[in-house]
């Protein structure tokens, strides 16, 4: 990882360095091997130096995710920042994934209703025709085309725009901050890339209060329960729109990007699935597990908790590698496999426990239509560029594909 080695030399000698660039896409980074070694905890460095737990046991990360002796509040000491771009940002008030309970679930709570299976299941109607729309403007420019830009991001966030009633005629902005935001250079981009999303937002939830008939967004709803009780504030409507906005885009359209790179990447399983669609959801539950994009969720001890032969200190931090515990070999047979026939469900890839991801069942129809539509429509569809030139993410943001050059 580019910043360890600029700021504090090559990583140190026994605990592993945490996060590292993965080599291959879809694989951990080797680095992680030692990680893998069948131990439930291992120590890793943080690029500050810090050491803190990092779980990579499937069975004992279930449980310490469900634990409520580990907090998500990211302002305690403790708290461990995986980059300096967390580090500087921690003050800030995050909703949902940076509260506890009883304050979680009562944001938690009102945001339940938009993001069932079944409102999951009446959006897919109109996510097929994002997904068709788009598919036909690829096809009528022709190949070569850059996916990521063509479709992996325009689908996921064209959908959000929706559900949200947010413009999508404002995504070039919002989808640069976001970027700037999860892996801006330097920590004050991440800064400055949150106030302007926070004044963006502000504007748009200010206009939607004054309009006579507000919408059917989510936002509009949240409008409408400020202006009818009070609750919750114009402060937590903002941040609320800010991690609904930000992670209902960046993380499904890395999850697009990617799930082609590794279906092109194998072409058997690909095979598969063309000759028995009826595989899709399988498919996608097991790249979620493969790819594990989310890797490193944060939590940091209450109190001293005693598991799988350690007791982690009040005030430590605890990492969960989502990669690592997704190929837990006693979970999972052969876990670097790809196979659509493996029980992938129990997966940690959406995380578990009450900050479980809030937005997997559209993320999960999302991508079904998304991958089942772009390899149905284009049955001839390959990579434009030999497999390792193509540019992916490094290993300290959520993990995709930087550019997909595709052709067929
Ligand atoms: C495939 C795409 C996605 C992946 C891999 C993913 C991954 C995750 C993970 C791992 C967590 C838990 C983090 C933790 O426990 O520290 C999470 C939480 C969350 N996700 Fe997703 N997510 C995806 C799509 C979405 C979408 C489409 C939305 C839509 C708004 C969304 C909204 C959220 C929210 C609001 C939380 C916080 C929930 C809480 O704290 O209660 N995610 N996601």
């Amino acid at each position: 990882m580019t910043e360890l080695t600029d700021t504090n030399g090559p990583a140190p000698a026994g605990p592993v360095a945490f996060p590292q660039d993965r080599t291959c896409p879809y694989h951990p980074p080797t680095g992680y091997d030692p990680l893998r070694d069948g131990h439930d905890l291992s120590r890793v460095t943080l690029y500050d130096g810090r050491e803190v737990w990092l779980v990579a046991s499937h069975q004992t990360a279930r449980a310490l995710l469900a634990d409520p002796r580990l907090s998500s509040d990211r302002r305690r000491e403790g708290f461990p920042a995986p980059t300096p771009r967390f580090a500087a940002n921690r003050n800030r008030r995050v909703a949902l994934l940076g509260l506890d309970d009883p304050q979680h679930q009562q944001q938690r709570r009102m945001l339940i209703p938009p993001f069932t299976v079944k409102r999951a299941a009446e959006l897919r109607p109109s996510i097929q025709r994002t997904v068709d729309d788009l598919l036909d403007a690829m096809v009528a420019q022709g190949p070569p085309v850059e996916l990521v830009s063509a479709f992996a991001l325009p689908v996921p966030s064209t959908v959000i725009c929706g559900l949200l009633g947010v413009p999508y005629a404002d995504h070039e902005f919002f989808e640069e901050q976001s970027r700037r935001l999860l892996r801006g250079p330097a920590p004050a981009d991440t800064e400055d890339a949150r106030e302007r999303l926070e004044e963006y937002l502000g504007g748009l939830v200010d206009g939607k209060a004054k309009q006579a008939e507000p919408g059917d967004g989510v936002l509009d709803d949240l409008v409408r329960r400020h202006l009818r009780d009070g609750v919750p504030d114009r402060q937590e409507i903002l941040s609320l729109a800010l991690i609904l906005l930000v992670a209902g885009h960046e993380t499904t359209a890395n999850m697009i990007s990617l799930g082609t790179y590794t279906l092109l990447r194998h072409p058997e399983r690909l095979a598969e699935l063309r000759a028995d669609p009826a595989l899709l959801p399988a498919a996608v539950e097991e790249l979620m597990r493969m790819l594990s994009i989310a890797d490193g969720l944060q939590r940091v001890a209450l109190e001293d908790i005693e598991v799988a032969g350690h007791t982690i200190r009040a005030g430590e931090g605890v990492l969960f590698s989502t990669s690592v515990i997704n190929r837990d070999a006693s979970v999972y047979d052969e876990p670097d496999t790809l196979d659509f026939h493996r029980p992938a469900r129990h997966h940690v890839a959406f995380g578990f426990g009450i900050h479980q991801c809030l937005g997997q069942n559209l993320a999960r129809t999302e991508l079904e239509v998304a991958l089942g539509s772009l390899f149905r429509r284009l049955p001839g569809l390959r990579l434009a560029a030999p497999a390792d030139e193509i540019p992916f993410k490094p290993g300290d943001t959520i993990q995709g594909m930087l550019e997909l050059p595709v052709t067929w």
